[in-house]
């Protein structure tokens, strides 16, 4: 296995997240050393008796804003030297399977999830490299919009997930959209199991699943073949696959 993945995460909240990094595959993950999570609690890094980590915006108007300094001391006793800072905002770059694929290249990823109003300039402009949304949509909380982004990271690293190959025919990673897929029993509810599955047929099941994934790409999301290519087509089952599963 390659080196270990660092994934530091600063809230507010880290009840949040030690829920969700503690379950399933993020805590197998990190007890096989694929990767490393800190939560850091930025009320850690405050000065003042009260914890205090946000204050009223400057020239008014409501709500509150997190402040600098505490973001800035959290960051700065991570040993960030290389790594990528991560500020959580509906404003960042539009999430996608390519941004889960090259941040999984990484070996330091640090994210620091805002809430409220949102978060002091200064922070975008001289700590992050970074600015990153799920989605147009605003949650009440980074923390939930980091989780989003470490889950699809996390999956990516070598190691993480069973069966190697697992990622490369999956939605979105050969552009387009996944084959329909069924398990036993061979009907269910009077709902049959496509003959050409059972056929043993290796050939007709590659080209019917890449039919399939060109057919329902097109209908659900024309959007991914609007790029100038038809990048589902590039969707190929490879031959060690073919018997996955
Ligand atoms: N914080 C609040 N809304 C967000 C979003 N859509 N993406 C990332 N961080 C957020």
């Amino acid at each position: 296995m390659g080196a270990s993945l660092k994934i530091d995460v600063l809230t507010i909240f880290p009840g949040m997240l030690e829920g969700f990094l503690g379950e399933s595959m993020l805590k197998r993950a990190a007890r096989s050393g694929a990767v490393e999570f800190r939560i850091v609690n930025l009320r850690d890094f405050t000065t003042d008796a009260h914890r205090t980590t946000d204050d009223r915006p400057y020239g008014g108007g409501p709500g509150m804003v997190m402040k600098p300094e505490p973001i800035f001391a959290a960051v700065e006793s991570l040993q960030p030297g290389g790594a990528r800072v991560i500020l959580m905002t509906p404003q960042g770059r539009k999430f996608d399977q390519a941004l889960a694929r090259e941040l999984a290249g990484g070996s330091h990823l640090i994210f620091i999830c805002g809430h409220y109003e949102g978060v002091d300039e200064r922070v975008r402009q001289a700590l992050a490299t970074d600015e990153i949304s799920i989605g147009d949509y605003v949650l009440t909380n980074g923390a939930v919009a980091a989780a989003v982004v470490i889950d699809a990271v996390v999956r990516l690293r070598p190691g993480v997930l069973g069966g190697e190959g697992a990622t490369e025919e999956e939605s979105f990673s050969a552009g387009g959209l996944e084959y329909p897929q069924y398990t036993r029993p061979p009907e269910f509810r009077g709902l049959k199991v496509p003959e050409v599955l059972v056929s043993g047929d290796h050939g007709e099941i590659r080209r019917w699943r890449q039919e399939q994934s060109r057919q329902r790409t097109r209908e659900r999301r024309p959007d991914l073949l609007h790029d100038g290519k038809d990048r589902a087509s590039k969707h190929e089952v490879s031959d060690e696959n073919e018997d996955a599963g």
